[in-house]
């Protein structure tokens, strides 16, 4: 069994998967979402002490798959340096102690196999990752070859959602609460901009798109004067116009990929208007399209561990367990494009 933990950002999570089934036989997530709600965004301080707390308590519930253990992994890029530090400080603990190796994984890498948790791996695979720290396509040929063929220039979809939320004084995270919102509003009131709609660059960006809906607010009077209707509009409004982007930029890709098989992946591939705008597009292009199951969207160990059991089968270890850092490797780097 292998044993992985994730700690990139603000949920404390550890899973054991059955290394000859891929089975998840453990999984248990500590979400800090409410310790960082009132401050509209995660406070890495706070979240790397929350995380020092809740790794151990959730440690303890997996001592009987101690014996068993044949690996441990750990998230180790990208993400909060100091989040990720308490992560892997108890990943060297615990393969130093148990004599086994340790697996460094890259959080990105997760999200995609995410997909492979409960299905059997779809491979090649064009991945759309909408996180709240990237903005990604990506060619998944297979464990070792995985290529970006477009990537956000600043702000990822999950942040954006996040800063307009905050500017609408509505909480974090601010993805499910726009688009609960959105479900009440009209898409069409207020006229927002589509990013990059007449550039050739097949790229993502969102900050200008976050910079109107801060002006509308201010056109509103700020968030203490808007009504719920306002909120709900806005919300309907900017949605709209990041489904646009996505899709644009999206198409032109299809167009040029013939790989069957379409992904969407990361915590705002939660989000159902995005799904159901893909769905289209895919019937459009004859592709196929997956997602996670929703508990697996988000940050979690599950997917890591899944990772970890592709990379057991290579023996891609960390050649010293205790040099394992955030930096990335230099055997993850061979190969690996992400
Ligand atoms: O993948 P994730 O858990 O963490 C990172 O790797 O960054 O993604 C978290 C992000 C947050 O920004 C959150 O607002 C966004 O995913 N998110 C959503 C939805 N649910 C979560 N964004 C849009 N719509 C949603 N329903
Ligand atoms: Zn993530």
């Amino acid at each position: 069994m292998i044993l992985s933990i994730e700690s990139s950002c603000d949920d404390s999570s550890i899973a054991i998967t059955e290394i000859a089934t891929k089975k998840l036989l453990y999984h248990k997530k500590i979400s800090q979402e409410a310790q960082h709600s009132c401050y509209g965004g995660v406070v890495p301080e706070l979240a790397s002490r929350l995380h020092a707390v809740a790794l151990p308590e959730i440690l303890k519930e997996t001592k009987p798959y101690f014996d068993k253990l044949k690996a441990v992994a750990v998230t180790n890029q990208p993400g909060l340096g100091v989040t990720l530090l308490e992560g892997i400080a108890m990943a060297k603990t615990l393969a130093i102690l148990q004599e086994i190796p340790l697996i460094p994984v890259h959080h990105l890498k997760g999200h995609i196999y995410s997909l492979f948790i409960e299905k059997d791996t779809t491979l090649p695979l064009l991945v759309l990752l909408i996180s709240g720290g990237h903005t990604q396509v990506i060619r998944v040929e297979n464990f070792e070859r995985m290529k970006i063929l477009a990537t956000s220039m600043d702000d990822s979809v999950g942040e954006s959602f996040d800063k307009c939320a905050k500017m609408m004084g509505l909480g974090y995270p601010g993805g499910p609460l726009i688009e609960a919102l959105a479900k009440k509003g009209d898409e069409n009131r207020f006229d927002l901009p589509v990013p990059l709609r007449n550039s050739p660059l097949i790229a993502f960006s969102l900050s200008g798109l976050k910079n109107a809906v801060r002006l509308t607010v201010e056109k509103l009077g700020g968030a203490e004067k808007m009504s719920e209707q306002d909120k709900s509009d806005l919300s309907a409004s900017f949605q709209k116009a990041v489904k646009l982007h996505l899709l644009q930029k999206s198409k032109k890709i299809f167009a040029k990929e013939s790989i069957k098989d379409f992904a969407i992946v990361g915590g705002a591939s939660a989000n159902k208007y995005l799904r159901n705008a893909y769905e289209t597009l895919c019937r459009e292009f004859g592709k196929t399209m997956h997602v996670a199951p929703l508990e697996y969207c988000s940050d979690n160990a599950a997917m890591i561990g899944r990772y970890a059991i592709d990379a057991f089968e290579r023996e891609v270890f960390a050649e010293d367990p205790n040099e394992v850092d955030i930096i990335v490797t230099r055997k993850q780097q061979e190969g690996m494009l992400l």
